[in-house]
């Protein structure tokens, strides 16, 4: 495993984390590997960030991951817990420090290392008060550094100019061979500006690792999963580059990432899967082999618009309900 600084105020991690949306098995099935197994895998190959949220399984990941954190008597200083204030709790300064406690306890842990806005609130609310919230958490040791989600530039500045002690250390996006829109402006910007990039669904949700998956609700509604897994050229090349390095096409998607400066949290459910992800922080392109690949996928490089599951105009109470109902 390789290690960096996450950005130029935050963490240090690994090259590759690990998502744990899959923890919350509501949207992506059961697991193949128990949750301990899956953790287990992850320390003994070298990741140290670990990805999770308020929303996935409403909880129910932050708890299992908690559990496995006690049960594998892992050092807290060995990892970097990362999880999300969900949009429609971060509307005001009460609420986000409520969704921050409710977190800890599911966690089991004093402190968050990289708590981020999930995407941003609704057009009408104070993200000032919560990011001051936020590092007023910092100063009472709750958590250690406060990052963003699908935050388009405009909103990051926004958020910035809020902060008066802390930095914004990184920034959570779609980013993989089948959405490269964060190359125009954002991964820029970030750069400029020494903010980590965490690149989420960083396999299409699986469509580039050249494996077919099953139909779940995590790709039912997700056009880059429907792309990628039909763009018959994209997986050619991903195979014969794969054949060059003796890997996989999902470890050479992952490679590509990391070559453009983010950092890769791939999800996984099972335990071989994990382990073929960390080992993915060994390949390290070629030029001509990262140009292959960005031509192939040049039709992707569309514009970047921040993200939020269901607009800006819809109210927290709306949002919660439906997210609640639907279940991610
Ligand atoms: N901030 C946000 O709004 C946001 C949004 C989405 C995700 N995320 C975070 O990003 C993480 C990753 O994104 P994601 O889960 O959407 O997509 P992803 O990481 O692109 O895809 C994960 C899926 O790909 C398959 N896979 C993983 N490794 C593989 C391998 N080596 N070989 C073959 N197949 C492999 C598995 O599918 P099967 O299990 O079906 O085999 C796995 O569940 C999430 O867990 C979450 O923490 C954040």
């Amino acid at each position: 495993m390789r290690y960096i600084r996450l950005g130029r105020y935050g963490p240090r991690v690994s090259v590759i984390g690990i998502g744990l949306w899959q923890f919350g098995q509501k949207a992506w099935g059961k697991l193949r590997s128990t949750p301990r197994e899956i953790v287990h895998a992850a320390i003994e190959n070298g990741i140290t960030l670990y990805d999770t949220a308020e929303i996935y399984g409403n909880g129910l990941s932050e708890r299992i991951l908690g559990e496995v954190l006690r049960v594998e008597k892992v050092p807290r200083d060995e990892v970097i817990i990362a999880s999300k204030l969900a949009g429609f709790n971060a509307s005001d300064k009460e609420r986000a420090l409520k969704s921050l406690r409710a977190s800890l306890t599911r966690l089991g842990l004093d402190y968050i290392d990289l708590y981020q806005i999930h995407w941003p609130p609704p057009l009408w609310c104070n993200l000032c008060s919560v990011l001051r919230g936020l590092e007023e958490a910092i100063e009472k040791g709750l958590i250690k550094y406060i990052g963003l989600s699908n935050f388009d530039v405009k909103d990051i500045e926004k958020a910035r100019k809020c902060l008066k002690k802390h930095e914004i250390v990184s920034l959570q996006f779609q980013y993989n061979l089948a959405y490269r829109g964060p190359e125009k402006e954002l991964l820029p910007y970030l750069k400029r500006e020494g903010i980590g990039a965490l690149a989420w669904s960083p396999l299409a949700k699986g469509a580039l690792t050249g494996e077919v998956k099953e139909r779940n609700f995590a790709r039912l509604g997700d056009p880059v999963y429907k792309r990628a897994s039909r763009d018959a050229s994209l997986q050619t090349v991903l195979k014969k580059i794969a054949i060059n390095h003796d890997s996989t096409p999902a470890q050479i998607a992952l490679a590509w990432l990391i070559a453009k400066g983010a950092v890769p949290i791939p999800g996984a459910r099972k335990v071989s899967h994990v382990i073929s992800n960390a080992r993915a922080a060994e390949i390290v392109l070629n030029e001509s082999e990262i140009r292959l690949l960005d031509e192939v996928s040049a039709k992707y490089t569309q514009s970047y618009r921040g993200f939020s599951p269901l607009g800006r105009n819809v109210p927290c109470a709306i949002q919660r309900l439906i997210l609640r109902i639907l279940g991610i």
